[in-house]
């Protein structure tokens, strides 16, 4: 196979690409917060993945915003308040979740855009999305920034402090993936269907040496 090499001191642009065409498929978290006047704030994060189980933590990142320079809506949400929802994303919801991350003024109302629907939470004071069927509740936990600059990512964790799953998912302790019918995100406008899976056996240590 012959490869090719590049540096990584280029244009951010060039980067990103590299990092949104070979981390995939990216599952997404629709993060819902509260804004200043306690108006809804709902976005679509891809830079998303799961970091504890015990605390129960998450990890989402988003980047400085590319045509303005500032940051995002979200994480001044909730460096400020300090509470978070994640929703979670079946086939069926996808379009409305792309309408979803339409760049709005801050305090319009991203579930009024895209239609999807507020759902209160138990514990904390963002919504969660009504159709989405694992919903996490989430208290703010940690912030990291790499940078001021356009395409500078920053990491937020939270603690999960309830989960919602729709009855229809939930066997034995486990959430059915074919039910769930979770979608990943892609490179540029490429979204991934999960509807072909492959089943392999982990093999431990004693199986290998036998
Ligand atoms: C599926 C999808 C995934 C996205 N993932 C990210 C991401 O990981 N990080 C990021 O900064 N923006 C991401 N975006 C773009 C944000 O959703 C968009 O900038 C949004 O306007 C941010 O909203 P806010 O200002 O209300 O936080 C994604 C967009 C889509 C459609």
């Amino acid at each position: 196979m012959k490869m090719l090499s590049f540096d990584t001191n280029g244009p951010f642009q060039d980067n990103y690409k590299f990092l949104i065409g070979s981390i995939l498929p990216r599952p997404i978290a629709v993060v819902s917060t509260v804004n200043k006047d306690g108006t809804n704030n709902v976005a679509p994060f891809s830079f998303f993945t799961g970091i504890s189980a015990s605390p129960m933590i998450v990890a989402f990142c988003p980047l400085i915003r590319s045509s303005t320079g500032k940051e995002k809506d979200t994480p001044l949400n909730i460096k400020e308040q300090g509470e978070f929802v994640v929703s979670f994303v079946s086939e069926e919801i996808v379009d409305k979740v792309n309408d979803c991350s339409t760049e709005l003024p801050y305090g319009e109302d991203e579930f009024t855009h895209s239609g999807l629907t507020p759902l209160d939470s138990d514990i904390v004071k963002p919504k969660r999305v009504a159709e989405s069927k694992i919903q996490f509740e989430c208290k703010f936990r940690d912030f990291l920034s790499y940078g001021d600059g356009p395409g500078a990512g920053q990491i937020i964790t939270g603690e999960v402090v309830k989960i919602h799953v729709a009855e229809e998912l939930y066997e034995s302790g486990r959430i059915n993936t074919e039910k769930f019918n979770p979608i990943g995100r892609g490179a540029g406008n490429d979204w991934i269907k999960c509807t072909d899976l492959i089943q392999l056996e982990r093999k431990m240590k004693a199986q290998i040496q036998k």
